[in-house]
């Protein structure tokens, strides 16, 4: 019998380049010209200075096996970046509607457009677009409500994982007939109990899943669109499956006092009084929540997904973001397609950071300056990025969105001088500094490759 020993080199991947992330929040590390070794699952076994022994032998036995991948010159190596929240049936609308606040947009645009997915071609198509888009922009990771029906969310997951997007993805659960139209609405709650499961079943049986790139959530759209019944036994699902669950929370005056006006609480304590919130529960948005939802939030190690870019058309308010993290609340964050205009985390990070500044320095001019904001509300442009990599794989609970060993290899190679690039970055700058330009500049253009698990999944010369 012969035994096949399979030696590092042949199982694994090397790329070679100067990497930047954020391991620690308001903290960078420059890697510089260093070796990541990664093994055929993914994960990163090793980072080695290209300049050591090891790491100038691995890097020619991986060159011989035609397995390094060398970034060019001038380029960096990011964590993926990771967006908490999407939607994707509201892809065809981005960009547009922004004109109505939340209750009277989800009526007049969005429930008819989110209603076209019954038709699984029409969502396929949607769905190739936006994956493609997304990979674009570099994200990695999206965590992403499909519409109410089972085909065309199953069809998400499909090319998700065809294209190698590390994608959550929940078949959106809606059974409250005051709140949602007669022709999109789960017709009862165990209906919508029922089909939330045959998708949780569905993604635990997909065929090249067994690493797990897709998993499924639950997905209550939000209490006011769900009955009490409903919330019910998604929170038992959830309790039974340990599944990630995803809803919006205290996003608008009108939503939190709605929940608190039927439910006697906030979206927050309602959500735990039937066993929706926990380690791997997402909330969206947050931002009216108070000090004893926090508490509770804290404690569960649920994690808010902040949407600066869409809270400007429905919120009416800024997310206290830095008290939130100073508080120990995990928070990434999330482009709300199509109530936030842009596809792009990086854009969604400096708007987090503007949106902190409004917050502290407050914006009615006709207010006396020390009354015009809150006071110690600012984040940084390192502590955007680690939201948009770091903080959002914590908040998910992944293993991804730093450079070390044990984490899937999600990255994203930054061409500061692509075409159509508004960068400009010095030679010698200091690692904040080059992150900094990186936040407030880089765009889709600069995305020259992007990785998922090792696996290369978007390239610069890529039409879609
Ligand atoms: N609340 C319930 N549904 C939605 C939605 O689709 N978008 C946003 N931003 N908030 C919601
Ligand atoms: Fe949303």
């Amino acid at each position: 019998m012969t035994v096949r020993t399979t030696t590092g080199a042949d199982a694994h991947r090397g790329f070679l380049g100067t990497a930047l992330h954020t391991p620690v929040r308001g903290r960078v590390e420059l890697l510089r010209d260093v070796l990541i070794a990664v093994d055929g699952g993914g994960t990163i076994t090793g980072i080695h200075p290209e300049a050591s022994a090891e790491g100038r032998d691995l890097a020619q036995r991986l060159a011989l096996a035609g397995r390094l991948t060398t970034l060019e010159s001038g380029r960096y190596l990011l964590p993926g970046l990771l967006d908490l929240h999407v939607h994707a049936p509201q892809w065809p609308q981005l960009g547009t509607a922004l004109d109505l606040p939340l209750e009277e947009w989800l009526q007049r645009y969005t429930f008819p457009l989110e209603a076209k997915c019954a038709d699984p071609a029409y969502a396929e198509t949607i769905y190739e677009s936006l994956v493609a888009a997304l990979l674009a922009n570099g994200t990695t990771t999206a965590m992403y409500y499909g519409s109410i029906h089972l085909p065309a969310t199953q069809r998400l997951a499909d090319i998700c994982l065809r294209r190698g997007q590390r994608a959550l993805i929940g078949r959106t659960a809606m059974d409250q007939p005051g709140a949602c139209p007669p022709y999109y609405r789960d017709a009862s709650a165990a209906i919508g109990a029922a089909e939330t499961k045959a998708f949780l079943d569905y993604v635990g049986e997909l065929p090249g899943n067994g690493g797990r790139l897709i998993r499924p959530v639950i997905t209550p759209r939000f209490i006011p669109a769900c009955s009490d019944e409903l919330l019910r036994l998604l929170g038992a699902l959830a309790r039974e499956t340990g599944c990630h669950v995803q809803t919006h929370c205290s996003e608008s005056d009108w939503e939190h006092a709605h929940v608190i006006e039927r439910c006697g609480r906030s979206d927050t304590l309602a959500l735990e009084s039937v066993g929706l919130l926990g380690r791997h529960t997402i909330l969206a948005h947050g931002n009216f929540i108070g000090g004893g939802d926090i508490e509770r939030l804290v404690a569960t190690g649920a994690g808010i997904a902040h949407c600066p870019l869409s809270n400007v058309y429905f919120s009416d308010a800024i997310f206290p973001l830095r008290q939130a993290l100073s508080r120990g609340l995990h928070v990434g964050l999330g482009t709300d397609i199509a109530g936030g205009a842009s596809p792009s985390i990086l854009e969604n990070a400096r708007h987090a950071v503007i949106a902190s500044r409004r917050l502290e320095a407050g914006v009615d001019p006709a207010l006396p300056r020390a009354q015009r904001g809150r006071v110690d509300s600012r984040i940084d442009a390192l502590t955007a990025f680690w939201l948009a990599t770091a903080g959002g794989a914590i908040a998910l609970d992944l293993p991804v969105g730093v450079f070390a060993t044990g984490r899937q290899f999600d990255a994203l190679a930054l061409a500061p001088d692509a075409p159509g690039s508004n960068l400009r970055l010095g030679i010698d700058e200091a690692p904040e500094a080059l992150l900094e330009r990186i936040v407030y500049g880089a765009a889709r253009a600069n995305v020259a490759d992007v990785w998922v698990g090792g696996r290369h999944v978007h390239s610069i010369q890529q039409r879609n």
